[in-house]
Protein backbone atom coordinates (compact mmCIF):
# COMPACT_ATOMS: atom_id res chain seq x y z
CA UNK A 1 0.00 0.00 0.00
CA UNK A 2 1.03 3.56 -0.79
CA UNK A 3 2.79 5.38 2.59
CA UNK A 4 0.44 7.98 3.40
CA UNK A 5 0.45 11.34 1.87
CA UNK A 6 -1.19 14.18 3.84
CA UNK A 7 -1.30 16.57 1.02
CA UNK A 8 -2.46 13.96 -1.54
CA UNK A 9 -4.03 10.73 0.02
CA UNK A 10 -6.97 12.62 1.69
CA UNK A 11 -7.96 14.34 -1.48
CA UNK A 12 -8.16 11.00 -3.76
CA UNK A 13 -10.78 8.72 -2.59
CA UNK A 14 -12.43 6.51 -5.31
CA UNK A 15 -16.43 6.53 -3.82
CA UNK A 16 -16.18 3.28 -5.96
CA UNK A 17 -14.62 1.75 -2.65
CA UNK A 18 -17.74 2.86 -0.81
CA UNK A 19 -20.11 0.15 -2.31
CA UNK A 20 -17.40 -2.48 -1.22
CA UNK A 21 -17.85 -2.13 2.71
CA UNK A 22 -20.33 -4.44 4.64
CA UNK A 23 -20.29 -2.68 7.82
CA UNK A 24 -22.94 0.35 8.72
CA UNK A 25 -19.46 1.40 11.11
CA UNK A 26 -17.40 1.61 8.25
CA UNK A 27 -19.49 3.25 5.49
CA UNK A 28 -19.86 6.07 8.26
CA UNK A 29 -16.08 6.32 8.44
CA UNK A 30 -15.76 6.35 4.89
CA UNK A 31 -18.34 9.26 4.91
CA UNK A 32 -16.31 11.04 7.20
CA UNK A 33 -13.19 11.34 4.77
CA UNK A 34 -15.53 13.57 2.76
CA UNK A 35 -15.88 15.31 6.09
CA UNK A 36 -12.22 15.88 6.59
CA UNK A 37 -11.42 17.67 3.66
CA UNK A 38 -14.02 20.87 4.89
CA UNK A 39 -11.38 24.32 4.93
CA UNK A 40 -11.06 25.35 8.36
CA UNK A 41 -9.10 28.28 9.86
CA UNK A 42 -5.59 28.42 9.35
CA UNK A 43 -6.21 24.89 8.63
CA UNK A 44 -6.14 23.88 12.24
CA UNK A 45 -9.58 21.27 11.50
CA UNK A 46 -10.94 21.99 15.06
CA UNK A 47 -12.94 18.43 14.85
CA UNK A 48 -13.27 15.04 16.10
CA UNK A 49 -16.39 12.51 15.63
CA UNK A 50 -17.81 9.65 17.44
CA UNK A 51 -20.16 7.18 15.43
CA UNK A 52 -23.13 5.99 17.34
CA UNK A 53 -26.15 4.14 16.20
CA UNK A 54 -28.41 7.20 15.16
CA UNK A 55 -25.16 8.88 13.18
CA UNK A 56 -22.17 10.72 13.81
CA UNK A 57 -21.73 13.21 16.67
CA UNK A 58 -19.31 16.49 16.30
CA UNK A 59 -17.06 17.45 18.65
CA UNK A 60 -15.43 20.67 18.52
CA UNK A 61 -11.45 19.98 19.61
CA UNK A 62 -10.36 23.55 21.42
CA UNK A 63 -6.92 22.65 21.79
CA UNK A 64 -7.21 24.12 18.27
CA UNK A 65 -8.26 27.15 18.77
CA UNK A 66 -6.55 30.06 17.38
CA UNK A 67 -6.74 32.37 20.81
CA UNK A 68 -5.32 35.40 18.88
CA UNK A 69 -6.80 35.57 15.14
CA UNK A 70 -9.91 34.16 16.81
CA UNK A 71 -10.73 34.97 20.27
CA UNK A 72 -14.37 34.25 20.13
CA UNK A 73 -14.16 30.79 18.02
CA UNK A 74 -16.14 32.71 15.08
CA UNK A 75 -13.92 31.12 12.74
CA UNK A 76 -13.47 27.46 14.77
CA UNK A 77 -17.58 27.16 14.64
CA UNK A 78 -17.79 27.96 11.36
CA UNK A 79 -15.02 25.11 10.03
CA UNK A 80 -16.97 22.72 12.39
CA UNK A 81 -20.43 23.63 10.46
CA UNK A 82 -18.38 23.33 6.71
CA UNK A 83 -17.18 19.58 8.02
CA UNK A 84 -20.80 18.99 8.62
CA UNK A 85 -21.58 20.23 5.19
CA UNK A 86 -19.36 18.10 3.48
CA UNK A 87 -20.80 15.14 5.60
CA UNK A 88 -24.54 15.94 4.89
CA UNK A 89 -23.73 16.07 0.88
CA UNK A 90 -21.58 13.01 1.13
CA UNK A 91 -24.46 11.34 2.94
CA UNK A 92 -27.13 12.93 0.56
CA UNK A 93 -24.57 11.64 -2.26
CA UNK A 94 -24.45 7.99 -0.70
CA UNK A 95 -27.95 7.35 -0.07
CA UNK A 96 -28.83 9.14 3.32
CA UNK A 97 -30.90 11.64 4.53
CA UNK A 98 -29.65 13.75 7.34
CA UNK A 99 -30.46 15.99 10.13
CA UNK A 100 -28.58 17.95 12.23
CA UNK A 101 -29.24 18.95 16.20
CA UNK A 102 -26.55 21.90 17.20
CA UNK A 103 -25.99 22.41 21.17
CA UNK A 104 -24.13 25.23 22.16
CA UNK A 105 -20.09 24.16 23.20
CA UNK A 106 -20.00 24.07 26.83
CA UNK A 107 -17.80 21.37 27.56
CA UNK A 108 -15.57 19.54 24.81
CA UNK A 109 -16.89 15.93 25.86
CA UNK A 110 -20.32 17.05 24.98
CA UNK A 111 -21.14 16.64 20.79
CA UNK A 112 -21.41 20.39 19.49
CA UNK A 113 -23.52 19.00 16.63
CA UNK A 114 -25.42 15.13 16.09
CA UNK A 115 -25.81 14.65 12.41
CA UNK A 116 -28.98 11.88 12.56
CA UNK A 117 -28.55 9.10 9.12
CA UNK A 118 -31.21 7.57 7.86
CA UNK A 119 -31.00 5.68 4.42
CA UNK A 120 -33.47 7.06 2.04
CA UNK A 121 -34.47 6.63 -1.61
CA UNK A 122 -34.83 10.02 -2.04
CA UNK A 123 -31.68 11.76 -0.53
CA UNK A 124 -31.87 15.85 -0.54
CA UNK A 125 -30.21 16.73 -4.24
CA UNK A 126 -29.37 20.72 -3.29
CA UNK A 127 -26.94 18.68 -1.33
CA UNK A 128 -25.75 15.59 -3.77
CA UNK A 129 -25.44 18.13 -6.47
CA UNK A 130 -22.36 19.56 -5.00
CA UNK A 131 -20.39 16.28 -4.48
CA UNK A 132 -18.13 16.34 -7.09
CA UNK A 133 -17.11 19.25 -5.52
CA UNK A 134 -16.08 18.28 -1.90
CA UNK A 135 -11.94 16.74 -3.71
CA UNK A 136 -11.72 19.86 -5.92
CA UNK A 137 -12.59 22.69 -3.45
CA UNK A 138 -9.51 24.69 -2.31
CA UNK A 139 -8.67 28.22 -0.98
CA UNK A 140 -6.87 30.31 -3.81
CA UNK A 141 -4.99 33.06 -2.19
CA UNK A 142 -3.18 33.85 -5.85
CA UNK A 143 -3.95 36.68 -7.65
CA UNK A 144 -7.56 36.31 -9.89
CA UNK A 145 -7.50 37.35 -13.66
CA UNK A 146 -9.64 40.78 -14.37
CA UNK A 147 -12.57 38.96 -15.52
CA UNK A 148 -16.31 38.83 -14.68
CA UNK A 149 -17.93 35.85 -13.52
CA UNK A 150 -19.56 33.71 -16.53
CA UNK A 151 -23.46 34.29 -17.02
CA UNK A 152 -24.85 31.32 -15.84
CA UNK A 153 -22.74 30.52 -13.09
CA UNK A 154 -23.52 33.93 -11.57
CA UNK A 155 -26.75 33.22 -12.11
CA UNK A 156 -26.43 30.14 -10.03
CA UNK A 157 -24.44 31.82 -7.47
CA UNK A 158 -26.98 34.57 -6.90
CA UNK A 159 -29.50 32.02 -6.33
CA UNK A 160 -27.97 30.16 -3.65
CA UNK A 161 -27.42 33.95 -2.37
CA UNK A 162 -30.74 35.03 -2.22
CA UNK A 163 -31.93 31.43 -0.86
CA UNK A 164 -29.47 32.21 2.06
CA UNK A 165 -29.93 35.92 2.10
CA UNK A 166 -29.53 35.94 6.12
CA UNK A 167 -26.09 34.46 5.68
CA UNK A 168 -24.45 36.36 2.37
CA UNK A 169 -24.50 39.11 1.04
CA UNK A 170 -22.57 40.95 -1.90
CA UNK A 171 -20.67 43.72 -1.20
CA UNK A 172 -21.99 46.43 -4.05
CA UNK A 173 -19.60 48.28 -6.52
CA UNK A 174 -19.81 51.36 -5.41
CA UNK A 175 -18.26 50.34 -1.40
CA UNK A 176 -15.68 48.20 -3.32
CA UNK A 177 -12.56 50.14 -2.93
CA UNK A 178 -13.66 51.01 0.41
CA UNK A 179 -13.80 47.42 1.31
CA UNK A 180 -9.99 47.40 0.31
CA UNK A 181 -9.22 49.99 2.05
CA UNK A 182 -10.79 48.65 5.31
CA UNK A 183 -9.10 45.00 4.53
CA UNK A 184 -5.45 47.05 3.99
CA UNK A 185 -6.34 49.00 7.40
CA UNK A 186 -6.92 45.88 9.12
CA UNK A 187 -3.99 44.00 8.01
CA UNK A 188 -1.57 46.85 8.58
CA UNK A 189 -2.94 46.72 12.28
CA UNK A 190 -2.79 42.85 12.52
CA UNK A 191 0.39 42.27 10.96
CA UNK A 192 2.06 44.54 13.33
CA UNK A 193 1.35 42.77 15.94
CA UNK A 194 4.20 40.53 17.21
CA UNK A 195 1.39 37.40 18.82
CA UNK A 196 -0.76 37.56 15.63
CA UNK A 197 2.59 36.93 13.34
CA UNK A 198 3.76 34.05 15.67
CA UNK A 199 0.34 32.54 16.18
CA UNK A 200 0.30 32.67 12.41
CA UNK A 201 3.56 31.36 11.92
CA UNK A 202 2.47 28.56 14.19
CA UNK A 203 0.63 26.96 11.33
CA UNK A 204 2.64 27.98 8.30
CA UNK A 205 4.38 24.83 6.96
CA UNK A 206 7.35 24.62 4.90
CA UNK A 207 6.61 23.53 1.17
CA UNK A 208 7.81 19.86 1.80
CA UNK A 209 6.84 19.31 5.48
CA UNK A 210 4.93 16.39 6.47
CA UNK A 211 2.53 17.62 8.82
CA UNK A 212 -0.79 17.14 8.88
CA UNK A 213 -2.22 20.40 9.87
CA UNK A 214 -1.33 24.24 8.79
CA UNK A 215 -0.80 25.64 5.47
CA UNK A 216 1.98 25.72 3.58
CA UNK A 217 4.02 28.28 2.16
CA UNK A 218 3.49 27.73 -1.38
CA UNK A 219 0.03 28.82 -0.97
CA UNK A 220 0.96 32.18 -0.01
CA UNK A 221 3.39 32.05 -2.79
CA UNK A 222 6.21 31.34 -1.15
CA UNK A 223 8.67 28.89 -3.22
CA UNK A 224 10.01 25.77 -2.50
CA UNK A 225 13.83 26.99 -1.24
CA UNK A 226 12.31 29.83 0.80
CA UNK A 227 9.74 28.05 2.26
CA UNK A 228 11.17 26.43 5.04
CA UNK A 229 12.16 30.21 6.33
CA UNK A 230 8.54 31.45 5.94
CA UNK A 231 7.46 30.99 9.41
CA UNK A 232 10.59 32.62 11.35
CA UNK A 233 10.28 35.34 8.53
CA UNK A 234 6.97 35.93 9.23
CA UNK A 235 8.03 35.91 12.98
CA UNK A 236 10.36 38.19 12.66
CA UNK A 237 9.59 40.59 10.26
CA UNK A 238 6.71 43.43 10.38
CA UNK A 239 5.66 42.64 6.65
CA UNK A 240 2.30 45.09 7.14
CA UNK A 241 2.36 47.30 4.44
CA UNK A 242 3.52 44.90 1.55
CA UNK A 243 0.72 42.54 3.02
CA UNK A 244 -1.48 45.47 3.19
CA UNK A 245 -1.04 46.61 -0.44
CA UNK A 246 -0.94 43.04 -1.68
CA UNK A 247 -4.65 42.25 0.12
CA UNK A 248 -5.71 45.77 -1.11
CA UNK A 249 -5.23 44.90 -4.72
CA UNK A 250 -6.63 41.38 -4.35
CA UNK A 251 -10.12 43.28 -3.15
CA UNK A 252 -10.50 45.49 -5.62
CA UNK A 253 -9.42 43.32 -8.48
CA UNK A 254 -12.04 40.47 -7.57
CA UNK A 255 -14.79 39.87 -9.82
CA UNK A 256 -16.91 39.86 -6.30
CA UNK A 257 -16.82 40.30 -2.70
CA UNK A 258 -19.03 37.98 -0.55
CA UNK A 259 -19.64 38.96 2.99
CA UNK A 260 -21.00 35.87 5.45
CA UNK A 261 -23.40 37.31 7.84
CA UNK A 262 -24.87 35.59 10.82
CA UNK A 263 -25.71 36.77 14.82
CA UNK A 264 -23.01 35.89 17.29
CA UNK A 265 -24.04 33.12 19.00
CA UNK A 266 -22.52 29.47 18.52
CA UNK A 267 -25.49 28.08 16.81
CA UNK A 268 -25.86 30.90 14.02
CA UNK A 269 -22.29 30.54 13.37
CA UNK A 270 -22.56 26.93 12.97
CA UNK A 271 -25.11 27.04 10.90
CA UNK A 272 -23.24 29.93 8.59
CA UNK A 273 -20.33 27.47 8.52
CA UNK A 274 -22.58 24.75 7.15
CA UNK A 275 -23.81 27.14 4.40
CA UNK A 276 -20.69 29.02 3.75
CA UNK A 277 -19.71 25.49 2.68
CA UNK A 278 -22.05 24.81 0.31
CA UNK A 279 -21.35 28.04 -1.03
CA UNK A 280 -17.88 27.07 -1.41
CA UNK A 281 -18.86 23.74 -3.22
CA UNK A 282 -21.11 25.47 -5.56
CA UNK A 283 -18.38 28.28 -6.62
CA UNK A 284 -15.80 24.88 -6.95
CA UNK A 285 -18.96 23.39 -9.06
CA UNK A 286 -19.13 26.52 -11.71
CA UNK A 287 -14.87 26.99 -11.52
CA UNK A 288 -14.70 29.71 -9.73
CA UNK A 289 -12.27 30.54 -6.98
CA UNK A 290 -12.12 32.41 -4.09
CA UNK A 291 -10.07 32.97 -1.14
CA UNK A 292 -11.02 35.10 2.69
CA UNK A 293 -9.94 39.04 3.20
CA UNK A 294 -11.54 38.60 7.15
CA UNK A 295 -9.03 41.16 8.60
CA UNK A 296 -11.48 43.72 9.10
CA UNK A 297 -14.14 41.53 10.69
CA UNK A 298 -11.43 40.71 13.30
CA UNK A 299 -11.24 44.62 14.54
CA UNK A 300 -14.60 45.57 16.28
CA UNK A 301 -14.45 49.13 14.68
CA UNK A 302 -14.01 48.20 11.29
CA UNK A 303 -16.02 45.21 11.43
CA UNK A 304 -18.72 48.06 12.19
CA UNK A 305 -17.65 49.34 9.52
CA UNK A 306 -17.81 47.12 7.04
CA UNK A 307 -21.21 45.94 8.57
CA UNK A 308 -22.53 49.51 7.48
CA UNK A 309 -22.29 48.60 3.84
CA UNK A 310 -23.94 45.35 3.87
CA UNK A 311 -27.35 46.58 4.15
CA UNK A 312 -27.56 43.23 6.56
CA UNK A 313 -29.44 42.75 9.44
CA UNK A 314 -26.62 40.70 10.99
CA UNK A 315 -22.98 40.82 11.47
CA UNK A 316 -20.50 40.23 8.91
CA UNK A 317 -18.65 36.73 9.98
CA UNK A 318 -16.11 36.46 6.82
CA UNK A 319 -15.71 38.52 4.23
CA UNK A 320 -14.55 36.52 0.53
CA UNK A 321 -13.60 37.28 -3.00
CA UNK A 322 -14.00 35.46 -6.14
CA UNK A 323 -13.07 34.93 -9.23
CA UNK A 324 -10.76 33.00 -11.45
CA UNK A 325 -7.25 32.17 -10.52
CA UNK A 326 -4.65 29.22 -11.92
CA UNK A 327 -5.21 26.00 -10.31
CA UNK A 328 -3.53 26.02 -6.82
CA UNK A 329 -0.11 24.39 -6.60
CA UNK A 330 -0.90 21.78 -3.79
CA UNK A 331 -3.85 20.62 -1.83
CA UNK A 332 -3.33 21.75 1.81
CA UNK A 333 -3.13 18.97 4.08
CA UNK A 334 -5.31 16.55 6.38
CA UNK A 335 -5.25 14.49 8.96
CA UNK A 336 -6.58 11.17 8.40
CA UNK A 337 -9.90 10.03 9.76
CA UNK A 338 -8.33 7.29 12.01
CA UNK A 339 -6.99 10.08 13.98
CA UNK A 340 -10.21 12.14 14.52
CA UNK A 341 -12.87 9.37 15.34
CA UNK A 342 -12.87 9.38 19.51
C1 LIG B 1 -14.03 29.92 8.89
C2 LIG B 1 -12.82 30.01 8.01
C3 LIG B 1 -12.01 31.15 8.05
C4 LIG B 1 -10.90 31.27 7.21
N1 LIG B 1 -10.16 32.42 7.25
C5 LIG B 1 -9.12 32.58 6.40
C6 LIG B 1 -8.39 33.80 6.36
O1 LIG B 1 -8.69 34.74 7.10
N2 LIG B 1 -7.37 33.91 5.48
C7 LIG B 1 -7.05 32.90 4.63
O2 LIG B 1 -6.13 33.06 3.83
N3 LIG B 1 -7.71 31.72 4.65
C8 LIG B 1 -8.76 31.55 5.49
N4 LIG B 1 -9.47 30.38 5.51
C9 LIG B 1 -9.08 29.29 4.61
C10 LIG B 1 -8.25 28.26 5.34
O3 LIG B 1 -6.96 28.73 5.62
C11 LIG B 1 -8.21 26.99 4.49
O4 LIG B 1 -9.51 26.47 4.45
C12 LIG B 1 -7.27 25.93 5.06
O5 LIG B 1 -5.95 26.37 4.99
C13 LIG B 1 -7.40 24.62 4.30
O6 LIG B 1 -7.16 24.80 2.93
P1 LIG B 1 -8.24 24.45 1.82
O7 LIG B 1 -9.41 25.37 2.03
O8 LIG B 1 -7.54 24.74 0.52
O9 LIG B 1 -8.61 23.02 1.98
C14 LIG B 1 -10.57 30.23 6.33
C15 LIG B 1 -11.38 29.08 6.30
C16 LIG B 1 -12.50 28.99 7.12
C17 LIG B 1 -13.36 27.77 7.07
Amino acid sequence: MEEFNPRKTPWQIDEADYYEIESRDEQLRFLLRYAVLAPSGHNTQPWSFRLTPDGIEVFADFERRLPIADPNDRELLMSLGAAVANLRVAAAHFGYGTTVLYRTPREESVPIALVALRETCAPDTSLSRLFAAITRRHTNRQPFQEKAIDESALAAVVDFMEEHAATMVFVVPHDRRHVADLVAAADRVLMSQESFRHELADWIRPNESSALDGMSADAFGIPGPLSALAPWMIRRFDVASSHAAHDHELAEQAAGLIAVTADDDAISLLRAGETLECLLLLLTLHGIDYSFLNQPIGIEEMRKELWSMLRSSKPPQLLMRIGYGRPVPKPMPRRPVESVVK
